[in-house]
């Protein structure tokens, strides 16, 4: 029912998403990065897909910064837009899982109800919540795009952790603590959990 609109039939295809991913010999999964500004989502999400791409996967990257120039060029970051970014972002991801891609995105999503919304959106035990755990303070003294100290001038409106919330998970799948893990640590972390404990083909 969550993805039917008023008035609107639901059009068969006969190529299914099983048929799609078994062409490509691969099981779907959408690695959903969350984390503050400069947290090092991009980052590990970069190495990631490097390995799956290493191993002969097709993957496909959502990222926050890239997708707002456009997309979601018409959306800033009242709650109100950042809710509907990530209702869009979770709707292109599921129709990319749907065409049998590993979909890895990264975005800060920082409400718990909208990461929820698209767990839901998917199949089962596709959506795996990746919580890349930066502290505030230590976004902030890295501050890589100089943007906590325009936000902290008062130059940036609703920044997030700043003047804007950010919710962390509660049971996120894997929970990486940037403050003693490398990105390349933390990627093959995310590897191996995806191949182990989600028994990932
Ligand atoms: S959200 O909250 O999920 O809708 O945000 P997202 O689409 O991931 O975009 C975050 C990137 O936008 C830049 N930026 C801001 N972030 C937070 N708050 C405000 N006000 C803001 N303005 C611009 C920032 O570079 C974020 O990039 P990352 O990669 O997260 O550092």
């Amino acid at each position: 029912a969550l993805r039917r609109a008023a008035n609107i039939h639901w059009q068969a295809i006969e190529i299914t998403r099983e048929a799609h991913a078994a062409q490509k010999g691969q099981a779907p999964r959408l690695l959903w990065f969350t984390g503050l500004s400069g947290s090092g989502k991009s980052t590990i999400a970069n190495l990631v897909e490097k390995r799956l791409h290493a191993l002969g996967k097709h993957s496909f990257m959502l990222d926050g910064d890239n997708i707002r120039h456009g997309l979601n060029r018409d959306l800033g970051f009242s709650d109100a837009d950042r809710i509907e970014n990530i209702r869009r972002v979770g709707e292109v991801a599921r129709l990319m899982t749907d065409a049998g891609l590993i979909v890895l995105s990264a975005f800060i999503s920082p409400f718990r109800a909208e990461r929820d919304m698209v767990r839901r959106m998917m199949p089962e035990g596709e959506f795996l919540e990746i919580f890349v755990d930066t502290p505030l303070a230590v976004a902030e003294a890295r501050d890589v795009k100089g943007l906590y100290a325009r936000a902290r001038a008062g130059e940036i409106r609703d920044f997030t952790g700043i003047s804007s919330p950010y919710e962390p998970p509660l049971n996120p799948d894997v929970h990486i603590d940037t403050t003693r893990t490398t990105p390349e640590e933390a990627a093959e972390l995310i590897v191996e959990t995806l191949l182990g404990v989600w028994s990932w083909t």
